[in-house]
């Protein structure tokens, strides 16, 4: 029988057979140093040691089997809060959230109504994304129904899993990104119909903040998100003090910043919410019980002096937590540095954040608190097989390190805590390898 798009890779894998945060990091992680992940079709139909995959009649002669040496195969990485939009503010200087959007943020994704300089922005995205083992983005667009388009074309050309949308905002920004609730609701709504569950696509109805938006405006993203079960709510919260008094005393009737949202019937399980760096005892309670997503930012947070997020109390409470990068605020387009962030901040509130509990937050655990478990986020027979192949020997200090190391946690921490885009071997989106050796492989 002639297995058609049947191949295989071969080296150390790491998955998880639980939630870290739960079972605790040792008995969540399962790794094997000679293992096999077998793909048919975009999806894992087999995965064990070499020994036992080779015995049994699943590989033939004509399966291609890629063999990494040096390197850890991983479930692709999960962004869980990103801007597609944001490349040219990657290092912009000296300001704290609002002054960056003015100065900087606004004035780039103004540049995006241009199809083409759209396309290309849209292009480089990702390809940084692929480049840094980002298989899965879940990314704010901006207002522009064109450079959504783009983004959800590039990413089906390569079967590549994004949830995105346009953004809805029409006050406190610069006329040009504004655009009518009408004509946004239209331009959205056509969207949701040509990509929502196309392939890969999810869209995401997206209001950039409650700042950002009237109440007329909120009142358009409620229809459109109730219209539309099953695509997502994506917004921000709480990221910065002065956000927070601003959007407080825009929406003075409300009892706090969640709650404009609340009213408007945008907080449950398909809630996406970035930051949460500042909310009250009331808010966390809310989220926790409407199950919605917290995606943690911290790279972004440090760089734009936004807070330290308490991880800890957060997860002791029951909140569902992401890891995201928030780029552009984050610089780099990366979960290995947003891992490293994560840490860092952890520590400063007196938490060490376990390796296994990181790569979770970028991996299963997002998919799970997605609601896409059952389909991609870990390496599992069924799932969609999405994989970074980490490289031991991307840096001298890397190599130097994890000859040393004695358990696969600490391989994945010198991983999180040294590594780049240098970090990427390979990449493999829906069972294709379109990177390897820091070159793309798109055709
Ligand atoms: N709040 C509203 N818009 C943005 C944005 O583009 N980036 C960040 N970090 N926070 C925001
Ligand atoms: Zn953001």
């Amino acid at each position: 029988m002639i297995h058609q798009g049947k191949n295989a890779i071969r080296g150390t894998y790491v998955r998880f057979v639980g939630d870290p945060f739960e079972i605790g990091p040792d008995n969540a992680l399962d790794y094997c140093t000679d293992g096999i992940i077998v793909v048919e079709n975009g999806i894992i139909t087999a995965i064990g040691p070499a020994s036992e995959v080779l015995a049994q009649d699943i590989i033939n002669e004509e399966t291609y089997i890629e063999t990494y040496r040096d390197a850890v195969i991983l479930p692709g990485f999960i962004d869980s809060h990103t801007h597609a939009a944001q490349i040219d503010v990657a290092a912009a200087y000296g300001e704290q959230l609002l002054d960056w959007l003015n100065k900087y943020t606004f004035p780039a994704e103004m540049k995006l109504s241009n199809y083409g300089y759209g396309n290309e922005i849209a292009r480089l995205f990702l390809t940084e994304c692929i480049k840094n083992g980002i298989t899965f983005p879940v990314a704010f667009s901006t207002s522009y129904p064109n450079f959504t388009d783009a983004l959800f074309n590039l990413a089906d050309e390569i079967n590549m899993r994004i949830i995105t949308g346009s953004v809805f905002m029409n006050r406190n920004i610069p006329d040009k990104l504004a655009r009518s609730c009408k004509i946004n609701y239209d331009d959205s709504k056509e969207l949701i119909n040509k990509w929502h569950d196309k392939g890969r696509a999810k869209y995401s109805v997206i209001d950039r903040f409650a700042v950002t938006s009237t109440p007329e405006e909120l009142e358009v993203v409620s229809a459109l998100y109730k219209e539309h079960p099953g695509v997502y709510f994506h917004t921000h919260l709480s990221e910065n003090k002065a956000e927070v008094e601003f959007a407080n005393m825009l929406f003075p009737e409300r009892a706090g910043y969640l709650d404009i949202y609340d009213y408007y019937n945008l907080v449950d399980e398909r809630s996406i919410f970035a930051h949460c760096v500042h909310l009250t005892d009331a808010e966390i309670s809310r989220l926790s019980e409407a199950g919605s997503i917290v995606s943690h930012s911290p790279a972004s947070n440090m760089f734009l002096g936004s807070g330290l997020m308490d991880l800890k109390k957060y997860i002791d409470i029951g909140l569902k937590v992401n890891l995201a990068s928030d780029f552009g605020a984050a610089n780099k387009v990366a979960m290995l540095p947003s891992m490293d962030a994560a840490y860092k901040a952890a520590q400063l509130n007196n938490y060490s954040l376990h390796p296994a509990c990181a790569y979770y937050m970028a991996t299963a655990g997002a998919a799970k608190n997605l609601g896409l478990g059952d389909c991609v986020g870990n390496l599992q027979v069924g799932l969609e097989a999405d994989f970074v192949i980490l490289d031991n020997l991307a840096t001298t200090t890397i190599a130097w390190r994890t000859k040393q190391c004695n358990s696969i946690a600490e391989m994945l921490f010198i991983h999180m805590m040294l590594g780049d885009d240098r970090s990427t071997r390979a990449v493999y989106i829906n069972g294709k390898r379109i990177f390897v050796d820091q070159s793309l492989q798109l055709v």
